[in-house]
């Protein structure tokens, strides 16, 4: 990766050292290019002319095959959604429960609202899992709280607060020798790791445009396995589910049965663009270079004194997100010292009651360098002075 010229294609970088790719990555100029270009045309030639929806419409069909490639998977396994919490919403909506069923979900999950409905709407038992840092602990705990009434795990693969990226594929295995199926949030994992799921065994991925993909906002996918797709009923429907022609209601062929009603295909010719552009990076290329500028932070900060880190000593069970606390010093502070250097991390306030987690969060995309860390650590050692 030639760091020069891809830095050139982030006109962020030259005003601001942006480490929070984990809240929202930088969109590449090549993304907002097409997004604006495509808007622009919507304006100049209206919407329904023939030669812009000629152009338009493939360019989306064209997201989710390039997706269904990077990804490992079919593309109609994959549907669009907004956001991760309307993927989730799909999969537990649409499955069937019973009291006493039993749902696991992780304490640094940020999404896990829709779950915790089911408990209440249902009886639904939601059973919350520490997550270890260690991967043994972490599988050994996790097999300890499958049951026969085990139904569904819920669990980011990589966390949004300790940045834990945790073993999936041996966690599927474990829940489906249970009988159980697995969902996870992927927000944190795709775009920052390669992802294969179909070699990963998920039942459910939950994927967002909008964080390590670079895309824009409101567009993200869900993957539901072929064979599952029958027992997720689409709670929603809109275009495609009838036969105009005839009045008949058949639902769309795979998981395009829960793409529901108009949709904004410019975004979705926004994230086309940007799996475009990090598949011509490559996520190996992408994640190893992620995992050395994480090494680099966490050597320096072990440098200063009153550091805190909260994210896994492994480094096979870290990502490009370390949370960082300072002995006496207030999340607030450190993101205000860090801002006044004109460098953007957030404060990491709440988390489930996890008080090891508190801090500020770290989250250098591959567009970094090892100075745009040595400036954080240098507000940070000035801070610990
Ligand atoms: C792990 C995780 N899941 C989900 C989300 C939210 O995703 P969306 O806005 O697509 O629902 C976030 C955002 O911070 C996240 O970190």
């Amino acid at each position: 990766m030639d760091i020069t010229n891809t830095r050139a294609d982030f006109p962020a970088l030259e005003n601001h050292t942006y480490l929070n790719t984990a809240g929202i990555g930088l969109t590449p100029q090549p993304v907002t290019a097409e997004i604006q270009r495509l808007f622009g045309a919507w304006g100049a030639q209206g919407a329904t002319t023939p030669t812009f929806r000629q152009e338009l419409q493939p360019l989306a069909a064209t997201a989710r095959e390039r997706a269904a490639k990077l990804f490992g998977a079919d593309a109609d396994e994959l549907a669009f959604t907004g956001r991760v919490a309307e993927s989730l919403h799909i999969v537990v909506d649409g499955l069937p429960w019973q009291p006493g069923d039993e749902v696991i979900v992780s304490d640094e999950e940020v999404l896990y609202m829709p779950i915790y409905r089911l408990a209440k709407d249902y009886g639904v038992v939601v059973i919350k899992m520490r997550l270890d840092h260690r991967r043994e602990d972490l599988l050994n705990r996790f097999d300890d709280l499958l049951t026969p009434r085990t139904r569904l795990v819920w669990l980011s693969d990589t966390t949004n607060k300790s940045g834990v990226h945790i073993p999936a594929r041996e966690i599927c295995a474990l829940a489906h020798a249970r009988g159980a199926l697995v969902m996870f949030d992927g927000a944190q994992t795709a775009g920052q790791f390669p992802v294969n799921l179909h070699e990963m065994g998920c039942d459910f991925y939950a994927i967002t445009g909008y964080k390590w993909l670079l895309g824009p906002y409101g567009c993200g996918l869900c993957y539901i396995r072929r064979d599952r797709i029958p027992r997720v009923r689409a709670l929603r429907v809109g275009h495609g589910a009838i036969d105009h022609a005839s009045c008949d209601y058949a639902e769309a062929e795979g998981a395009m049965r829960y793409d529901f009603g108009v949709r904004n295909l410019i975004l979705r010719a926004g994230l086309n663009e940007s799996l475009e552009y990090l598949g011509g990076i490559g996520f190996e290329a992408i994640s190893a270079r992620v995992a050395a500028l994480r090494r680099y932070l966490i050597e320096g900060l072990r440098e200063i004194p009153g550091v805190h880190i909260g994210s896994p000593h492994d480094p096979a069970m870290g990502s490009g997100i370390v949370c960082v606390a300072l002995e006496g010093v207030e999340p607030a502070e450190m993101v205000a010292s860090a801002w006044e250097a004109g460098i953007v991390i957030v404060p990491l306030e709440t988390a489930q009651g996890r008080s090891d987690l508190r801090g500020v969060r770290v989250s250098p995309g591959f567009y970094n360098t090892q100075e745009d860390l040595d400036r954080l650590l240098e507000v940070l050692a000035g801070l610990a002075r």
